[in-house]
């Protein structure tokens, strides 16, 4: 049965009013990861890369030495990063680090409501875990 747009927003049979970005994938109703992460691929639309806020990266050689383990990055090639990215380090370390992988910037909108401001609530989080 082809997906109405409100089902693509929501979820079916919820009353969300459409936002600007999409709250799931394409192919969100096929309730598994791997669905999941293609839908997701093919609304981010960047090709062999990773985003992470407007900028492309290639971590394909940087997989095997992932502190956090392969998997991660394996599994999220062609998709936005940021939420995880972000989320997943504290330390300042990662950011560093991932300036040797930076391929192009990107302008398109991210698909998230998430703008992580340097004086916003989550930046301002991290740098006083870092002080402690
Ligand atoms: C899908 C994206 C990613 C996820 C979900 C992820 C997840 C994680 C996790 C779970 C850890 C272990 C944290 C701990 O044990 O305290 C970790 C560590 C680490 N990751 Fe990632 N990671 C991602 C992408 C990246 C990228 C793109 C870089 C840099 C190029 C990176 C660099 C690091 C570094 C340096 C550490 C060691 C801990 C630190 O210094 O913060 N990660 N990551």
């Amino acid at each position: 049965m082809p997906l109405r747009q409100s089902d693509r927003q929501g979820g079916a049979g919820t009353n969300l009013k459409l936002t600007a970005y999409k709250k799931f994938p394409t192919n969100y109703p096929h309730r598994n990861t791997d669905l999941w992460l293609s839908g997701k691929r093919i609304d981010d639309n960047i090709g062999p890369y990773w985003r992470i806020h407007n900028k492309l990266y290639d971590l394909t050689d940087f997989a095997d030495r992932h502190p956090g383990g392969k998997m991660w990055i394996e599994v999220t090639k062609g998709t936005d990063i940021t939420e995880a990215f972000e989320s997943a380090h504290i330390s300042g370390n990662a950011e560093k680090l991932l300036k040797k992988f930076f391929v192009k910037d990107i302008s398109t909108p991210r698909n998230s409501p998430y703008t992580f401001h340097e004086d916003g609530f989550y930046k301002t989080f991290k740098r006083k875990v870092n002080l402690i």
